[in-house]
């Protein structure tokens, strides 16, 4: 299958220095192309990132942990990657996870494990780990679970987290408590020190908290050398290989624009940028290394966990989108909750990050539908609103404009190419681009990765 990778990918042209000048050139090297999440997670990032990793050199995830999943189906076989990036598939490319990543150690060697029995092999000698990575420690995903337990209690609702310490972690970052992979395979009587101050701080915080230190200890010593061989400067790794000869990279977005800390649905978020600025300070590598930033989007809606969700189709229509879709959580096993499409949301999840083109996945979903919505604006108090609401109060308030569609009532499963699509889905997907401003590049009809119309 010809693949997607443009020109822009490539080395980025500089300008060569003018004569007699002896200033350096600046050699600006090769740029990155990226996969993002354009709604609330869960829209196919892990597959759109298997198609284009067929062709790349390596692959990065620059932030999250594994609050997400991603899956893979290859050769019938399902795969689902939570901290290793998908491309680990690939024999062929390296994998590497960036400093902005938190790592829950115990979860990533589980997962190699995992995958190694559905006949993943060699991804050790794949992967690479960035040394400034933050790491998540199994206390922090008790605390997450004490945190949920509190909100619950205090102010009737809990964010939904997946429990895997995220928040905690991220917040052990951010107050400069934190320990990172450099610290573990550093001294170890100096990180068993920190340790145990940081255990003490979370101690003061949820006096419930027990944690064997002692037994901790033993176990991350013992992950510290399973780790050791594929740690590196994640800075001058990425450097050397935006400076090298030309390479493709891919960067795999974890969780979704609606889910970021600055830009998402605050307080109910994910505690990373998953938009395009994480890019750059989740491995370390300037803007101007950006390529194609690719933006994937269900041609519904999906959200699991709490919080606004202004399209949420709580009815027959809903119910049909869960069951169809299989719309179940690959983390946490829980339903997702359904709705139609919202192009507000798109809209804003393009302003933030540019996207060049756009992956619409589960086009196959709406077959059998005799209607299909998508929500165009936003209306406050009878009046269109331009943005996207900060204040989830307001957020709760808005009424959605639709436009509806006629359904298709045809299987597109088995679509190849745009014209297998019959014109009544073409007419929806034509609409959605239009709308957003952005060219859809894929379209998704299936699980597989031979289910992907490319478009150009
Ligand atoms: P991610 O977190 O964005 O990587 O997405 P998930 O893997 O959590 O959820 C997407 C689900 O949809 C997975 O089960 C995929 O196998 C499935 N999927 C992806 N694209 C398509 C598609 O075009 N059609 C159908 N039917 N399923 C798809
Ligand atoms: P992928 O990469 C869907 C949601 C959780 C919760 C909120 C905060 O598979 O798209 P956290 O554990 O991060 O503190 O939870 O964010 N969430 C996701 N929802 N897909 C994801 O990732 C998600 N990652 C986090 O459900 O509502
Ligand atoms: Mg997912």
């Amino acid at each position: 299958m010809s693949l997607s990778w443009s020109s822009k990918d490539q080395k980025i042209t500089n300008q060569p220095a003018a004569a007699g000048q002896k200033r350096p050139r600046n050699d600006a090297g090769n740029r990155v192309t990226v996969v993002l999440g354009a709604q609330w997670g869960d829209e196919g990032k892990g597959k759109v990132v298997d198609l284009l990793a067929t062709e790349a050199d390596i692959v990065c995830r620059c932030q999250g942990g594994n609050n997400a999943g991603h899956t893979v189906v290859v050769d019938g076989k399902e795969y689902d990657f939570h901290l290793l990036p998908s491309g680990i598939i690939n024999t062929k490319s390296i994998s590497l996870i960036g400093n902005g990543v938190v790592i829950h150690l115990p979860g990533l060697f589980e997962e190699g494990d995992k995958n190694e029995k559905k006949g993943l092999r060699g991804w050790e000698k794949r992967l690479i780990v960035s040394d400034r990575a933050h790491i998540v420690f199994d206390f922090h995903q008790v605390v997450d679970g004490l945190q949920e337990t509190e909100r619950q209690a205090q102010e009737g609702k809990s964010i939904g987290t997946t429990k895997k310490g995220i928040g905690p972690a991220y917040s052990s970052k951010a107050s400069r408590i934190g320990l990172r992979v450099c610290d573990l395979l550093g001294d170890f009587s100096d990180f068993s020190t920190r340790f145990k101050n940081l255990v003490r701080h979370y101690q003061s915080m949820h006096p419930s908290l027990t944690v064997d230190t002692e037994d901790q200890l033993k176990k991350l010593k013992d992950y510290a050398e399973r780790l050791r061989p594929m740690v590196r400067d994640g800075v001058y790794y990425m450097y050397e290989a935006l400076h090298g000869p030309p390479k493709r990279i891919l960067v795999e977005g974890a969780n979704a624009a609606l889910l970021d800390i600055d830009f998402g649905t605050y307080p109910f978020v994910t505690s990373s940028n998953c938009t395009v600025g994480g890019v750059c300070t989740g491995l370390g590598i300037p803007p101007l290394n950006i390529g194609d930033v690719f933006g994937v989007a269900k041609a519904y809606s999906t959200r699991v966990g709490i919080g606004a969700f202004p399209t949420e189709q709580l009815n027959a229509a809903g119910e049909l989108l869960q069951t169809r879709g299989h719309e179940v959580g690959v983390t946490t096993g829980r339903k997702r909750r359904c709705g139609w499409l919202d192009l507000v949301i798109m809209r804003y999840a393009h302003m933030i990050n540019g996207f060049t083109a756009i992956a619409l996945t589960k086009l196959d979903i709406l077959d059998v539908l005799d209607e299909i919505k998508v929500g165009i604006a936003y209306k406050l108090n009878g009046k269109r609103i331009p943005h996207f609401p900060a204040n989830m109060d307001i957020l709760h308030k808005v009424e959605v404009e639709y436009e509806t569609f006629p359904g298709w009532k045809t299987d597109t499963s088995t679509a190849r190419k745009w014209n297998d699509l019959p014109a009544k889905a073409q007419n929806y997907i034509r609409f959605i681009e239009n709308h957003i401003g952005v060219p859809i590049k894929w379209v998704g009809v299936g699980k597989s990765r031979e289910c992907m119309i490319q478009m150009f």
